[in-house]
């Protein structure tokens, strides 16, 4: 028996909540694994979204039933990610059209505090999302760029070169949570810990780690994070957690009607609140997967509370996802002629979530990922705007074949994806 199989989880009553993962072709259902660019979503998340526009589709604040409803649910909507991120105040949570956005938005405001001569620290191993922004906040404040290396035999963040970038000048330091890319999961805790020796901010982007364990920013220490519902079974959205004196200090770009109060102050223009019904729904999905996990002495999820239903369910996830990764990792090593990025021993998968990058000497990434999509597996090929990555590893401008589990994926989906190869590899 394999470790996967041998870690008690409902795949299929999780994957019975996916109507998507129920698409077949030839006659099987498909594999996906393109969570990393965008999750699949349970029914009940669907099912919020499109509640909420059919019976209480409305703008705020107004007098009547459906202005009313749209507040309470969007109230609602701020404690629930809360919880999700492990804050207690539900005002510091803001919505926004995506973390790329929300991110510019910050980071702009950010800028206005900077002088020249100040630093800013982005890594190599950041989406551009995470990046680029930065740069373009720096730029217009004067401020220097310095960019964290990677270590060259598995992409790591290097500590020591990242250490030595610190110093009183360091204004802002913005790290990656999980690489979308690799997979690898950075020490964000003693990375913010460090910054904030120098008297650096610190934000943070999770978009990648979201789906795969549970997120505490009280437990982080940092100043920002941020992340992405469709993501984690939710729809296309974006939120922020930022420090509430941070939030009420800064100066955002706003309109004069709009609040001056939090969280409405970052919250630009009407958001889209059928979005932010399923982001909470997503949530409440994760949560109750709490009451499908087998009795093993731990509470029953109907006892917990939502934030300790996260904690148990997101354990769990991690359990079972490692044992997918394990799987992953020894099969995707055994293809011929394979080059695997990131995390490649399986002694350190708790640094790792299963997101899976590679390429092969002599075939392009694309032909890699048309093979598989004909055999209903899907993955991703392109450089997954991980372009500092790509970039550092001289793999511009195919990039890299990236396949990446999430806990509805099963043990006979990652065998397919490494059938699919052996026999891409000696067609
Ligand atoms: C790690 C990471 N950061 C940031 C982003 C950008 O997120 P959004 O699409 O919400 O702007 C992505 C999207 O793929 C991502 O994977």
């Amino acid at each position: 028996m394999s470790t996967a199989d041998a870690v008690a989880w409902p795949v299929e009553q999780i994957r019975q909540q996916f109507p998507a993962l129920q698409r077949t072709l030839n006659g099987r259902t498909v594999a996906v694994f393109d969570g990393p660019a965008g999750s699949q979503v349970p029914q009940r998340v669907a099912d919020a979204v499109a509640g909420y526009l059919l019976h209480s589709n409305c703008n705020r604040g107004a007098a009547f039933a459906t202005a009313v409803e749209s507040d309470a649910v969007i109230e609602n909507a701020h404690q629930v990610l809360a919880d999700f991120v492990g804050a207690d105040d539900p005002e510091s949570v803001i919505f926004g059209a995506n973390m790329t956005s929300i991110t510019l938005h910050i980071s702009q405001s950010l800028a206005r505090t900077w002088q020249p001569g100040d630093e800013v620290i982005v890594t190599r191993l950041d989406h551009d999302a995470n990046v680029t922004p930065w740069v373009l906040a720096a730029e217009a404040a004067g401020a220097v760029v310095r960019h964290v290396d990677l270590h060259p035999e598995d992409g790591t963040l290097n500590q020591e070169h990242y250490r030595s970038l610190l110093n009183e000048r360091t204004r802002l330091v913005a790290i990656g949570y999980a690489s979308n890319a690799t997979g690898t999961v950075n020490p964000v805790r003693e990375m913010t810990t460090a910054a904030h020796q120098v008297g650096a901010l610190v934000y943070i982007d999770a978009v990648h780690y979201a789906p795969h364990g549970r997120i505490d920013v009280a437990e982080i220490g940092c100043d920002f994070l941020v992340c992405s519902p469709y993501k984690f079974f939710g729809p296309h959205a974006g939120v922020l957690w930022g420090r509430r004196q941070l939030l009420e200090e800064l100066r955002p770009r706003k309109l004069r009607p709009s609040p001056n109060t939090l969280p409405g102050r970052w919250m630009t223009g009407t958001q889209s609140h059928e979005a932010i019904a399923g982001s909470a729904a997503a949530v409440e999905y994760l949560a109750g997967l709490s009451e499908l996990l087998p009795g093993d002495g731990e509470a029953r999820g109907k006892d917990l509370s939502r934030s300790e239903k996260l904690c148990q369910v997101f354990t769990r996830i991690q359990q079972y996802e490692r044992s997918l990764s394990e799987q992953m990792l020894d099969g995707l090593q055994q293809v011929q002629g394979i080059q695997l990025y990131g995390i490649g021993s399986s002694g350190d998968l708790s640094q790792r979530v299963p997101t899976f990058s590679w390429t092969f000497p002599d075939c392009s990434t694309r032909d890699v990922a048309v093979w598989l999509a004909d055999r209903g597996v899907h993955v991703w090929n392109g450089n997954h705007y991980a372009l500092p990555f790509t970039e550092s590893f001289g793999l511009e401008p195919g990039g890299t074949v990236r396949a990446g589990a999430l806990h509805y994926n099963t043990v006979e989906e990652v065998h397919r994806l490494v059938d699919g190869l052996q026999e891409f590899r000696s067609r």
